[in-house]
């Protein structure tokens, strides 16, 4: 049976029908207040709250999967993922990811990232795979740390980020190679890299992905190499109504348990010191 792009990304259900369904339930919810307006005259600023909850509730409901939708929209455009349908989220508006990082961080980017980069240790000489690269700003300063000698690649899975990180490489005359892949699928020999790198991108994977992207991390990783996994680990408990919008994460302590499982031992972890971010430093055994 042929399978819409929907179909691929929800598993369940498709998402245009989830979507419609939520817009159907939103319209009849107005339909009954103007209803219960003209009966009871509830008054006009009443009305307008009410509508400006149903709204903001409306963008809430749909907007994540919406969001969720735009992997499907680039899955055709990378080489080699055909075979991985579930993908993860991806990011393509490249310039406002750089723009809100510089915000979401009150201008101190730069520190924030050396903060992250300082947990793996990076030496010069050495050769250094960030996955899910995103804009590239980790993998160039990767590079500057280890130097001339060494070498730095990035993959992101969405072609918008590739061509803004290979645009900000050029622009710093730093020598970073950056490719169109999934984490699922790296496209290098066994042991290439001292180093591999997953900066707030774990999250952005589906389980299976997750999986996935710890043997490929392994499979590509020298003996005796590392990876560093930053990510916002899981929040306290919330309110149902509150989760409807909360941040993704991942559950570090299950990542540690599972890349175990994929030949990996932890040789750190802790706070980054910034949100919910948390690192994890894992060693093939
Ligand atoms: C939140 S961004 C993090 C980017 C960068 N590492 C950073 O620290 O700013 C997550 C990135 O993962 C990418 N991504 C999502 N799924 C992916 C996959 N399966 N393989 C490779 N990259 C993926 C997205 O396109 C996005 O650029």
């Amino acid at each position: 049976m042929h399978q819409g792009p929907f179909e691929k990304f929800h598993g369940r259900r498709p998402l245009w029908t989830v979507v419609v369904l939520k817009l159907v339930l939103v319209i009849t919810a107005l339909a009954l207040l103007g209803q219960a307006n003209a009966i009871f005259s509830l008054g006009i600023p009443v009305l307008v709250l009410h509508v400006g909850a149903l709204a903001a509730i409306a963008i809430l409901v749909i907007w994540p999967r919406a969001h969720g939708s735009l992997a499907v929209a680039t899955e055709k455009s990378i080489p080699g993922a055909a075979k991985t349908p579930h993908i993860g989220i991806l990011l393509h508006s490249a310039a406002l990811y750089d723009t809100l990082a510089w915000i979401l961080t009150y201008g101190r980017e730069r520190a924030f990232r050396e903060k992250m980069l300082s947990f793996a240790r990076l030496k010069p000489g050495e050769a250094v795979l960030d996955v899910g690269c995103g804009t590239g700003t980790a993998a160039l300063l990767a590079k500057q740390r280890v130097g001339p000698a060494g070498r730095v690649d990035g993959v992101d899975a969405s072609a918008e980020m590739v061509a803004r990180a290979t645009a900000k490489s050029r622009r710093a005359g730093l020598s970073v190679s950056f490719t169109n892949a999934t984490a699922q699928q790296l496209p290098y020999e066994d042991g290439e890299f001292d180093v591999v790198l997953s900066t707030l991108m774990l999250h952005h994977l589906p389980k299976t992905g997750r999986a996935e992207f710890g043997r490929e991390a392994f499979r590509v990783l020298k003996p005796g190499g590392r990876m560093l996994i930053v990510d916002f680990a899981k929040p306290p408990r919330q309110k149902r109504i509150f989760r409807l919008h909360r941040h993704g994460h991942v559950d570090l302590d299950k990542v540690a348990a599972d890349l175990g499982q994929h030949g990996f031992k932890i040789v750190e972890q802790g706070d980054v010191g910034a949100k919910r971010l948390r690192y994890l430093v894992a060693q093939p055994r």
